[in-house]
């Protein structure tokens, strides 16, 4: 008796839970392929000028911006809250530790918004701009190609000590992702599948170093780090000094402008440049996951679009929720 409704109990919980974080996170019905077909005819090749501008003098530009997509949308929703400069008194999230001094791209996102501010003003929010921004990015470093819904309205707020909370830190191991993840509506799967935005891009070394000099008591160093590379990177990275210099290294050091399925045989090499990668490699339950994306580049390809699309839909407002920015370092 206790037992059968105990069962019933967690069925409903399970079926209340799922109702209200698919409800809560991603709001992919609202959200319309083509949305600025009428009002803004131009609005996606505008967007994909300034980024084909931008990417091809410094592919850099574009790991940014699909690392600008994450950074948003787990924060407060795809509100373009990231974009948002601090004002007297109100540092804002592009000056926590996780964004500043390492998120890049702004300027791009800044362009395309002024010239679709001359064509048609006041129509496409800043968060619109960033998803398309990261999908073209995508495009221009990894061939990936896919559409992306449109129809965010942007925030109005952005608090510089958010991010602790709902970004995943650095550190993190394959359980503490996922459970991360969970929070705004995105599997497992879709986890590790987004992870292999690592294949472009930089790294600070003061977000690796703690795995080449001071890892625990015993092991100076993390043993799940392959010493060749160590060795490699202890070069470009030197024992964290109070010099307050701070190196960087590339990602993925085998192919690091190309976004592609790299990231999955360097993690099985043991050549994940940050905890948080290695651990998809060294953690059962997200292992099988690396040795197929490894395997199977196109599928990975796929996947990677479909979980950028969901990671886009993340607590977006829509309707006459939020506002339009002029501008999108400032709220109207
Ligand atoms: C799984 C949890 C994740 C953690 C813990 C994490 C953490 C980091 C860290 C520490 C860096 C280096 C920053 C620096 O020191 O300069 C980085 C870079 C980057 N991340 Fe992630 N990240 C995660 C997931 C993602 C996701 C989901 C995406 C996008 C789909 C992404 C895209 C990127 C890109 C493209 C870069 C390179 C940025 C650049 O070169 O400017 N990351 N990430
Ligand atoms: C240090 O890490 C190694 C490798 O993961 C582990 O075997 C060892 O028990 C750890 N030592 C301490 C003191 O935590």
């Amino acid at each position: 008796m206790m037992k059968s409704n105990g069962a019933k109990l967690s069925t409903l919980l399970v079926l209340y839970f799922f109702s209200v974080s698919s409800l809560a996170n991603v709001s992919l019905a609202s959200l319309k392929i083509g949305y600025y077909h009428s009002s803004c005819p131009h609005a996606e090749a505008i967007v994909r000028k300034a980024v084909n501008k931008a990417v091809s003098r410094n592919p850099g530009l574009g790991a940014g911006i699909v690392r600008m997509l994450f950074h948003d949308c787990f924060v407060r929703g795809c509100d373009a809250s990231i974009l948002l400069d601090s004002t007297p008194g109100n540092p804002a999230e592009k000056e926590h530790p996780a964004n500043n001094p390492s998120l890049r791209g702004y300027e791009v996102i800044d362009e395309a918004k002024i010239e679709l501010e001359s064509v048609c003003p006041q129509t496409v929010s800043c968060s619109d701009i960033i998803a398309f921004a990261a999908r073209d990015s995508a495009f221009m470093l990894g061939g990936i190609r896919y559409s992306v819904p449109a129809g965010r309205r942007d925030g109005r707020v952005s608090i510089k000590d958010e991010p602790t909370a709902h970004l995943p830190a650095f550190t993190s191991n394959a359980r503490e992702l996922e459970e991360n993840f969970a929070t705004k509506g995105l599997s497992l799967d879709e986890m590790v599948t987004l992870s292999g935005a690592h294949s472009i891009g930089i790294s600070h070394c003061s977000s690796l170093s703690n795995r080449l000099y001071s890892f625990n008591s015993t092991h100076p160093q993390d043993p799940t780090m392959d010493p060749r590379l160590a060795q490699q990177l202890m070069k470009r990275c030197p024992r964290p000094s109070n010099s307050g210099a701070d190196p960087i290294v590339p990602l993925d050091v085998v192919t690091p402008n190309r976004l592609d399925n790299m990231y999955y045989a360097n993690l099985k090499n043991y050549r994940g440049l940050l905890t948080s990668d290695q651990t998809l490699w060294t953690s059962p339950a997200t292992a099988r996951m690396v040795r197929s994306n490894a395997i199977h580049g196109a599928n990975w390809a796929r996947n990677f679009a479909s979980a950028m699309v969901k990671m886009g839909s993340i607590e977006v407002m829509t309707g006459m929720q939020g506002e339009i920015r002029k501008n999108c370092r400032v709220v109207n």
